[in-house]
C-alpha cells in the first residue's frame, strides 16, 4: 500500500475512528488503514469511505482490516480503541479496561510501524498516553494525546455562541489534563485580538469555563450510549495534519512534561509545536499564578491515575 503518499492508521473503527478516517479522506491527507477487532466492520466502513472519494475528489487508499500487518509503515497512528463512557461515568472509570486495550494495541502498532508517531484519543486520555509511551518505548516527541485541541474548540464554540461572532475570531487554549481539572487560559483568550475580559462579564465567562470542563459529559448524557465523536475525531486529525505536512502548528496537546511549567515526569496538556518530528517543542507561554496552580493540580491528578495503573501490574 505504501506509495508517495503519507499513511495514517486509525485503530478503532467506532464513531471516533470512522469519523477520523472520514476527515483524513476528505482532506486527502493520507492513505488510511482502519483497524478494529470486530470482523468486517472496518472493511465495510473503509469501502464506504472509498466510495465517497470520487465525490470529494480524494485520491487516497482506504483499507479496513482486523490485521495489524495492514498498518505497516504508518507515519502517524491515531489510537481510538477502548470503551467510551456511559452516563454518570467519569473518564477515570474506564482505566482498567482501556489500559489493557491500549497496551495490546500499542504493542501491535509499534511492531508494524516502529517509526510511527502515536496520537492517543482513548480515555482517560492523559493516563493512556502514559501507557502508550511506556509500552511503545518510543521517544517523548513521538507519543502524544488529543485533548487540548478538543477542549479548546469547545471553549471557542461556547464563546462564539455567547457573543454571536465567528468561531474563527476566537483564540483560546485549554491546558492540563482532559478532565474536570482542565485549565482554560483566560489570560490568553482573545476575540479578534481583544482580551475576552473586555467583552464578557466575569460570571458569564465562569459559566462558559464550567460548561467546557463538563463538555464531554454533557454530550454523553445526551447520547446515552457513547461519547462525543465528530469534534474529537477532527481534533485528532488536526494534529496528524500538522505532523504529516510539517506545519509547525502550535496546539495544546497531552505530552510528557519533564520540568516544563515546573511539572515533573507527567503527561499533561501543554502548548506544543507540532511538525514532522512530532512534538518539536513545548512552548512556554506566560500564564497567571492562578492558572499555574490549577495546572499543577491537574498534573497531580494525572500522576495519581498513572500510579493506579502502575499498581495494577498490567504494564
Ligand atoms: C469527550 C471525550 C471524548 O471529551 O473525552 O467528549
Amino acid at each position: 500500500m505504501k506509495n508517495g503518499r503519507a499513511k495514517i492508521s486509525v485503530i478503532g473503527a467506532g464513531n471516533v475512528g470512522a469519523s477520523a478516517a472520514f476527515r483524513i479522506a476528505q482532506l486527502e491527507l493520507a492513505d488510511v488503514a482502519l483497524i478494529d477487532i470486530v470482523e468486517e466492520i472496518p472493511e465495510g466502513k473503509a469501502l464506504d469511505l472509498a466510495q465517497m472519494c470520487p465525490i470529494t475528489g480524494s485520491d487516497v487508499n482506504l483499507v479496513g482490516s482486523t490485521n495489524y500487518e495492514d498498518t505497516a509503515d504508518s507515519d502517524v497512528v491515531i489510537i481510538t480503541s477502548g470503551i467510551p463512557r456511559k452516563p454518570g461515568m467519569s473518564r477515570d472509570d474506564l482505566i482498567s479496561t482501556n489500559t489493557k486495550v491500549v497496551k495490546s494495541v500499542t504493542e501491535q502498532v509499534v511492531s508494524n510501524s516502529p517509526d510511527a508517531i502515536l496520537i492517543l484519543v482513548t480515555n482517560p486520555l492523559d493516563a493512556m498516553v502514559y501507557v502508550a509511551h511506556r509500552v511503545s518505548g518510543l521517544s517523548d516527541n513521538k507519543v502524544m494525546g488529543m485533548a487540548g485541541v478538543l477542549d479548546s474548540a469547545r471553549f471557542r464554540a461556547f464563546i462564539a455562541m455567547e457573543l454571536g461572532v465567528s468561531v474563527e475570531n476566537i483564540n483560546a487554549s485549554v491546558l492540563g489534563g482532559h478532565g474536570d481539572t482542565m485549565v482554560p487560559l483566560l489570560s490568553n483568550t482573545t476575540i479578534a485580538g481583544v482580551p475576552i475580559a473586555q467583552l464578557v462579564p466575569a460570571d458569564r465567562l465562569e459559566a462558559m469555563v464550567d460548561r467546557t470542563r463538563k463538555g464531554g459529559a454533557e454530550i454523553v448524557a445526551l447520547l446515552k450510549t457513547g461519547s462525543a465523536f465528530y469534534a474529537p475525531a477532527v481534533a485528532a486529525v488536526e494534529m496528524a495534519e500538522a505532523i504529516i505536512k510539517d506545519k509547525k502548528k502550535v496546539l495544546p496537546c497531552c505530552v510528557y512534561a519533564d520540568g516544563h511549567y515546573g511539572i515533573e515526569d507527567t503527561f499533561v496538556g501543554l502548548p506544543v509545536r507540532l511538525g514532522a518530528e512530532g512534538v518539536e517543542e513545548i512552548i512556554g507561554v506566560e500564564i497567571s499564578d492562578e492558572e499555574m496552580e490549577a495546572l499543577h493540580v491537574s498534573a497531580g491528578k494525572v500522576k495519581e491515575l498513572c500510579e493506579v495503573i502502575d499498581g495494577m501490574g498490567i504494564l
